[in-house]
């Protein structure tokens, strides 16, 4: 079991030593290749800035992040500076096509574990939304490379980055994994923010995701507290909805699984989900209201599995659905309380679905 803790570096980085124009920053030919990666989304800077607050999305082609960006444009008064590992790969065009992009997103090319390209994309940013971190569908092989290390290298260094650039306020991307994995919960209580996953239990459970945002999350209010950065969290349960881009992410295989026809059997879990529009309103909201702060739990009713199915039975009655349920003993129930007295709403559950299982069918992926 990896039992190794990456720390988070609350202070500001050590300044380089440029005494020798060869050891420092990064090579030439890598930045004329950033230069090249970066060249066909730059806007014309004046363009950008007439576009009023600029503001950053890291992982911006993903499920979330996409809505995120898409709300953003939407607005009119943001230019948005969304992160991708790859501008020019076909999983990111759908922002490309969004409304009001041409004007006012710009794609730079950034990884999270490499700390000068979060900060060239962050620098000039009034406000960050940080999304990106490794979602995986099943277990890791290696997971302190592939899950923890990114997770937590990759928020320090975006919050490095926000200190030194003086972002306004950070939102990070948390999840209910890092709220309800304690056994010292009283059971049956309702989760809210004040509960937060146990780390050992994670890890002897090996639950290397819930590791990775818990350590994450609370990497990231140790740094505002050393520092006085503005972070916020917003943690959203499972999350379902349309898709806009072409991958499909895990939490939307959840769903697509009940349309394969070879579950027969599933548990009766409760599952506790939230639409991705309602998660992109919620992290707009968590960063507009000046009175936003700590942690704030995302999700909309909890549902039975077996309800769950019922719902897609009567919307879309053709598809082979799982037909044995199996009871288990799990009534994890989350409040949106405080988020939802900020003014958050979330759509029900049928039109999760509903909107869910039509973007499925738009791409195809039903077949
Ligand atoms: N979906 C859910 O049910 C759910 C629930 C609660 C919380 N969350 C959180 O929401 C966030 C987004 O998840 P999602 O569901 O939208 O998943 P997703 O579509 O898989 O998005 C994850 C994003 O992270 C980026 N990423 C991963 N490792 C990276 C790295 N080293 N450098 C740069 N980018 C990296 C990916 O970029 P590439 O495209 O380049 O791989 C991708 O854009 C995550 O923080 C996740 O923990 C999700």
């Amino acid at each position: 079991m990896v039992r190794s803790r990456i720390f988070f570096q609350c202070h500001r980085p050590p300044r380089q030593d440029c005494s020798s124009a060869l050891n420092c920053g990064p090579s030439w030919s890598s930045l004329l290749q950033r230069q090249r990666d970066n060249e066909s989304n730059q806007k014309p800077k004046e363009t950008m800035e007439a576009a009023g607050k600029s503001v950053c999305v890291t992982g911006a082609g993903g499920f979330i992040a996409s809505w995120l960006v898409k709300l953003l444009l939407s607005r009119g008064q943001y230019a948005v500076r969304g992160t991708v590992r790859d501008p020019g790969a076909s999983k990111n065009a759908h922002l490309k096509a969004l409304e009001g992009a041409g004007e006012r997103l710009q794609l730079l090319k950034a990884d999270l574990l490499d700390y000068n390209s979060v900060a060239s994309a962050i620098a000039g940013c009034e406000g960050v939304f940080h999304v990106a971190s490794p979602v995986p569908s099943g277990r890791s092989s290696n997971p302190e490379v592939e899950v923890i290390g990114p997770a937590l290298t990759g928020t320090t260094n975006v919050l490095k980055a926000c200190y030194e650039a003086k972002v306004r306020r950070v939102v990070v991307v948390s999840s209910c994994a890092a709220v309800f994995a304690n056994p010292n919960w009283p059971k049956g209580k309702v989760f809210d923010e004040d509960c937060w996953s146990d780390e050992d239990y994670c890890r002897k459970n090996e639950d290397w995701y819930f590791l990775s945002k818990t350590l994450a999350e609370r990497g990231a209010f140790a740094y505002a507290a050393k520092t006085g950065l503005d972070v916020v969290t917003i943690c959203p349960s499972y999350v379902f909805g349309p898709l806009m881009q072409p991958i499909v992410n895990s939490s939307s295989k959840v769903i697509l699984n009940y349309f394969k026809g070879n579950l027969e059997t599933v548990e009766n879990r409760l599952r506790n989900m939230v639409d991705v529009r309602d998660v992109a309103d919620a992290l707009l909201l968590a960063y507009e209201n000046s009175e936003a702060s700590g942690r704030y739990i995302s999700s909309s009713h909890p549902i039975k599995v077996s309800d769950m199915i019922n719902i897609l039975k009567t919307l879309y009655p053709t598809y082979h659905y799982p037909k044995n349920f199996v009871e288990v003993d799990d009534y994890s129930v989350f409040s949106s309380k405080k988020l939802q007295k900020l003014g958050w709403t979330f759509r029900p559950i049928e039109e999760i679905l509903r909107d869910t299982v039509e973007s499925y069918k738009a791409f195809g992926i039903l077949n």
